[in-house]
């Protein structure tokens, strides 16, 4: 196949887009969007974030060290569009309505509507030229009671139905094409 050369500025990240929960100060909650995320294993499963600039999040993050990355599926595709186009900087983002509850292991806001969350506490944080790299270790997991017989070791997506992020749409996923190790009878 023939391939022609591009600068590094197009580039997108498709896995599966989180809802970056944290703590205000007033004990209300923050979400937003981040795709500039993914994912590391060191001594048990990390999370990586990358934030740009000044954000309530960033700011969130820095004095708790601990946020949540609530999977979005397609069916919260708006109330996530909404948490990723408004800042808690300038007000409450309570325009929308949602249910959360507080974090098993960390004080970080879990939203209802997630069936797959993470609970993180950062372990490095890397000053970058403007943005903020945070390497958080994954201390919990949440997932929906519905998905509780799902197969752990062979993790259903078309049940969890992410949302892939490509600058700048929303798309869903498709459907199951095979597991791994299958190529030997796809020959
Ligand atoms: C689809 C989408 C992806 C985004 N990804 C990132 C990201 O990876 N890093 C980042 O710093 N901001 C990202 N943002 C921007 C923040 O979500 C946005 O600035 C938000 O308003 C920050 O809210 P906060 O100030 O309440 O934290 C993204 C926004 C959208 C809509």
């Amino acid at each position: 196949m023939d391939k022609i050369n591009m600068k590094p500025a197009w580039v997108f990240s498709p896995q599966p887009m989180y809802l970056i929960g944290t703590k205000n100060e007033d004990d209300t909650p923050n979400f937003c969007i981040i795709t500039w995320l993914g994912f590391s294993f060191d001594n048990g499963p990390h999370l990586m974030l990358t934030i740009g600039g000044s954000k309530q999040t960033k700011t969130n993050i820095m004095r708790e060290q601990s946020f949540s990355a609530n999977l979005i599926s397609t069916d919260m595709i708006w109330l996530a569009d909404y948490f990723g186009t408004t800042t808690g900087e300038e007000k409450l983002k309570n325009d929308m309505s949602f249910h959360y509850s507080w974090g098993n292991h960390r004080k970080v806001p879990i939203l209802d509507q997630s069936k797959w969350v993470y609970e993180c506490s950062v372990s490095k944080t890397i000053e970058l030229e403007g943005s903020h790299l945070f390497l958080a270790r994954i201390e919990n997991i949440q997932i929906d009671k519905s998905l509780e017989d799902m197969n752990m070791e062979m993790i259903d997506l078309e049940k969890l139905d992410p949302v892939i992020y490509a600058p700048y749409n929303y798309f869903s996923i498709d459907k199951r094409i095979g597991g791994c190790g299958e190529w030997r009878s796809q020959r």
